[in-house]
């Protein structure tokens, strides 16, 4: 394994959070970011420093297959304890209040202390947290705990609930819990109702790309001999700083320079490096190599032009009038693949009025309500036009922006038709980043309806927006 570079900072906030559950003063971390970026890592860094501490670590990892059973995650964590734990103290625990707990560790049956059936689903999962809560802090009065949970972008519902109830709990025991995830798929998936507003709350550990200092760091320690600049600066474009590729670049180098004394050539590395990227993200290497893209006469531009923004792809060539989700996608596209948070692109679009302050304000104001519903009766209309005409691809297009336009305002009116207050700051951000990126690509659109549909593809929006074409 390559030594950890980067990464400081947060692993002294993490470790700070181990001394205070120590103290009795327990805490919730969430790390997340995109795929490779080293979030386990970092958590086995974390775990590396609790057992310096002598804490107990309980590891668990959620499994995307639908044959896990519910709680699969803290059936781990609930082993874990028994394996760790004295056995008799475990028993007594079940035996006085954790009855709930055989419910879940059919290997608990024998230890006594049955629970009285539940009165309903709600009290058997409220008896079931609070047995868990009650064990990690009883263990934790022995020896401290840190509980980390990998992967919860595919956990079940449940486990995050039981997540956010121990957020409580833990705040005067000596237990540390740490959960990570990749935000793009958490936002999609089974757990992110909950876990996504739970994890905004306790502020989660963004791990962004590396930059190039640390990848130099890393190259120093990854290679036998000195990397050149330009190596350097090669493998830095073609990774990109994401901690999974550099690994791999590191790997071909090794095999490049043993397979040569004369020292390496950069363009043979940089181009099987991309190769490897290329593979690791299921993509041919021309599709996405950096250097190509660099090049391309067929990269999208979007250029500032006085009070216009020049919008350039190979031959397509127009301008749009200066509007604030041009700009906002004109940051995206910039930085190809890079995921940005909505309360920073908010913050960046100057005069956004739509992040940075902490009150809470309906998620729509009622100018746009209105527009969105002018919008729904305008799109039925051109719907059943172009199903009229027989136009497959305005019809689609209709549609596309019909449930967008509709799923935005049944978010914004809640089932009553009255407004619903928006419950962060940066809930509203996503909402306002997001309407004024995809009006920005409605623009794109009717100038260019290839290059429209193309963004649709490549434009993600959301809590965390980006461009990855
Ligand atoms: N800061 C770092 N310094 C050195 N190596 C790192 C660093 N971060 C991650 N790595 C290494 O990069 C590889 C990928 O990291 P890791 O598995 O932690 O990513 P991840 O974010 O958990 O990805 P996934 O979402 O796929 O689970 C690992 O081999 C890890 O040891
Ligand atoms: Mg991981």
């Amino acid at each position: 394994m390559h030594p950890l570079v980067g990464r400081r900072q947060e692993l002294a906030a993490l470790t700070r959070g181990l001394d205070d559950a120590v103290s009795g003063r327990g805490n919730l971390w969430f790390v997340c970011g995109e795929p490779g970026i080293g979030k386990s890592r970092l958590l086995e860094e974390m775990a590396a420093a609790a057992s310096d501490r002598d804490m107990h670590v309980f590891w668990a990892r959620c499994w995307s297959s639908s044959r896990a059973p519910a709680l699969w995650p803290w059936i781990q964590v609930l082993r874990g304890v028994l394996r760790a734990e004295d056995r008799e103290l475990v028993a007594e625990f079940v035996g006085q209040r954790g009855g709930a707990l055989q419910r879940v560790l059919p290997e608990l049956a024998g230890d006594g202390g049955r629970a009285a059936e539940p009165a309903g689903e709600a009290a058997a999962e409220f008896e079931l947290f609070d047995a868990v809560a009650g064990l990690l802090t009883e263990v934790g009065e022995r020896r401290p705990v840190l509980v980390l949970l990998e992967d919860l972008h595919v956990a079940d519902l449940t486990s995050a609930r039981l997540l956010e109830f121990l957020a409580g709990p833990i705040r005067g025991a000596r237990v540390a819990v740490a959960g990570m995830y990749r935000n793009l798929e958490a936002e999609a998936s089974d757990a992110g109702p909950v876990l996504l507003p739970l994890a905004r709350e306790v502020r989660p550990i963004h791990l962004t790309r590396l930059t190039r200092g640390a990848v130099s760091d890393f190259l120093r320690h990854a290679s036998a001999s000195p990397v050149s600049a330009p190596l350097l600066d090669a493998v830095f474009a073609a990774t990109r700083g994401n901690p999974l590729f550099m690994c791999e670049a590191a790997r071909v180098i090794a095999e490049a320079q043993s397979a040569s004394a004369r020292g390496v050539d950069v363009e043979t590395v940089a181009g099987a490096v991309r190769e490897r990227v290329a593979e690791l993200n299921g993509r041919p290497a021309d599709e996405q190599s950096p250097k190509r893209a660099a090049t391309s006469s067929d990269e999208l531009r979007l250029e500032r032009d006085g009070e216009y923004w020049l919008v350039a792809r190979g031959p397509v060539r127009f301008r749009l009038s200066d509007t604030k989700g041009v700009r906002l996608l004109a940051r995206l596209i910039a930085e190809p693949d890079r995921e940005f948070h909505a309360l920073d692109l908010a913050a960046e679009g100057r005069g956004l009025d739509c992040g940075g302050s902490t009150t809470t304000g309906p998620i729509l104001d009622d100018d746009a309500r209105d527009q969105y519903r002018q919008r729904v009766v305008s799109l039925k209309a051109e719907l059943v036009e172009a199903e009229t005409w027989n136009d497959p691809a305005r019809a689609e297009r209709a549609r596309t922006e019909l449930e967008f336009v509709t799923q935005q305002l049944k978010g914004a009116i809640g089932l009553g038709g009255r407004g619903r207050q928006g419950t962060s700051a940066s809930e509203r951000a996503r909402v306002s980043v997001q309407r004024r990126i995809r009006d920005a690509i409605r623009r794109i659109e009717q100038q260019d309806a290839d290059l429209g549909r193309q963004l649709v593809r490549a434009v993600r929006t959301g809590t965390y927006c980006s461009y990855s074409p």
